[in-house]
């Protein structure tokens, strides 16, 4: 790596990658739950497997997130991290606060909010911890020597990302209300400022893997992000249609969202003409495979399949069953959680020093989680619309469907063997690198790799 500080990354990328192996555990809970084998229920009942599952998912892709930010903002300003010693702190108080809230919930202590589950005295403490890195990176950038549309991008994504946690705390003690203000947060996270993130970081990424000029990249970052802004903020309406908003929202959010996918589907022409153009053969190709597989992906998931559900005269029957399960796993795992899998395995090698990226295992990673997510959305998917089917045009009752519906989750299991076995060797070859160095041993990628800065 060029800057020491940078080091402080690891620390976020081993926590994601923890986290992420309780959040598969849950999942393993809850699909052998819906087969009929929920052994657990006395300890672990599936609404607990469930909250845990999910905010797992949210906690190791907010560390993914904060590692790349550690990792990129020393190279886009060429400066060392503000403070080092801080940004320890503020992972091991992340942590903490993290581990009380799982534990919470195995005692009860949660608020029955999907996504939103975590109880109010740990939601001040998580504020404070998310403005000690804003602090942090904000200072860095501020005494940097360059600034970049990337780490811009990036920051302001961030920034937005710790404002808008604010409306899910608005207390309201209204059903509807309450739902109003939930979406705030869960919408406009994953289709509005966690976009962002994921611009700033698809940015980054391309850059140094294909060699091409920054200005053009960073056009087309800016496309990126109106497109975002024009569709997702009305975009919310897609789930005001049946939660006692007035009926307006119906047309505004079959309308905006609609046009949601138009985001994503530009990042994935990006990433794929920018690495067909740059040219260069950048040595770390399991990066460059990430980073493609994240544009295209995200678009499968989020745009594709979120279209699919997004109109009011779909969504009336498939509301809250598993087609939205099916949506929700493609479009996080397309998008969110292949930037931090992209953005690690560009980093590793930086860090430690060490070239671990052209394996058999790392190719084995890649290629057994993704066909074994693309399975699982697919036994999901068909589970979904069974369900669909039965429950709300046949109007079967809802256990009675769930019992017509375990088989599919054998499927689901068998396809999550192979995901894990995809993590698995991903977790294997990351331990393997070993921690990072503690000298400069500048750029390891060597001339291959553009230096331009700005
Ligand atoms: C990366 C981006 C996205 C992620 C991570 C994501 C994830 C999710 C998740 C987890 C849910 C369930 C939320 C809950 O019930 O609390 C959901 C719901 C939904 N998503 Fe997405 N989504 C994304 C993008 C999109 C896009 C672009 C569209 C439309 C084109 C869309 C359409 C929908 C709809 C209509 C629902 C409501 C489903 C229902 O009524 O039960 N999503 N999404
Ligand atoms: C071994 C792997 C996994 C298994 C077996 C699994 C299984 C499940 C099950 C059974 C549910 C509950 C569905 C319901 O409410 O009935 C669920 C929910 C969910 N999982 Fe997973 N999961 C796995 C990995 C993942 C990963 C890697 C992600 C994200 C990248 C993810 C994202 C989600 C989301 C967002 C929900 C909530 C969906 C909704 O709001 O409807 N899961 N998972
Ligand atoms: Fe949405």
């Amino acid at each position: 790596m060029t800057y020491r500080t940078q080091r402080v990354a690891y620390l976020f990328f081993a926590t994601s990658l923890l986290l992420l192996s309780g959040q598969i555990l849950y999942g393993f809970i809850m699909a052998f739950a819906h087969m009929g084998l929920d052994v657990l229920h006395d300890y672990i009942p599936f609404h607990v497997a469930r909250a845990t599952h999910t905010n797992l998912l949210i906690m190791w892709l907010l560390s993914g997130f904060m590692g790349a930010t550690y990792f990129l903002i020393p190279e886009e300003t060429q400066n060392e991290i503000y403070s080092e010693k801080l940004a320890v702190i503020q992972w091991a108080s992340y942590v903490l606060v993290g581990v009380v809230a799982i534990v919470g919930f195995h005692f009860s202590w949660w608020e029955g909010r999907k996504f939103l589950e975590i109880p109010r005295p740990l939601d001040y403490l998580v504020v404070v911890n998310v403005l000690l890195f804003i602090f942090n990176i904000g200072m860095t950038m501020w005494r940097g020597k360059t600034r970049t549309a990337t780490a811009g991008v990036l920051y302001a994504g961030l920034v937005a990302a710790a404002l808008l946690y604010i409306p899910g705390m608005i207390h309201t003690d209204h059903q509807t209300h309450d739902s109003f203000w939930r979406w705030w947060v869960v919408h406009l996270w994953v289709e509005g400022v966690w976009e962002l993130i994921l611009g700033g970081l698809l940015s980054f990424l391309l850059l140094k893997l294909t060699g091409m000029d920054r200005e053009i990249v960073e056009k087309w970052l800016y496309v990126i992000v109106g497109l975002t802004f024009m569709s997702g903020i009305l975009g919310t309406g897609h789930h005001y249609y049946f939660i006692g908003t007035p009926s307006y929202w119906l047309w505004i959010g079959a309308i905006f969202s609609a046009l949601e996918p138009l985001a994503f589907l530009a990042m994935a022409i990006y990433a794929v003409v920018l690495a067909k153009k740059g040219g260069r053969r950048h040595p770390n190709q399991s990066a460059l495979l990430w980073t493609i597989g994240c544009a295209i992906l995200s678009f499968v998931g989020a745009g594709f399949l979120g279209f699919a559900h997004t109109l009011p005269a779909v969504n009336r029957y498939t509301h809250g069953t598993l087609v939205t399960a099916m949506h929700g796993h493609l479009a996080f795992w397309g998008a969110y959680a292949m930037i931090v899998f992209a953005i690690i395995s560009y980093a590793m090698p930086q860090l430690t020093g060490r070239k671990l990226y052209d394996s058999p295992i790392a190719s084995l990673a890649f290629w057994a989680s993704n066909i074994g997510m693309v399975s699982m959305t697919a036994a999901l998917a068909v589970a979904g619309v069974t369900q669909v089917y039965l429950e709300r045009k046949v109007g079967m009752d809802f256990l009675a469907v769930q019992k017509e519906l375990e088989i599919h989750f054998l499927g689901m299991i068998l396809a999550a063997c192979l995901f894990t076995l995809g993590i698995g060797a991903f977790i294997y070859n990351f331990i393997r690198y070993g921690l990072p160095t503690n000298d400069r041993v500048g750029n390891v990628y060597g001339p291959e790799e553009p230096e331009k800065i700005a």
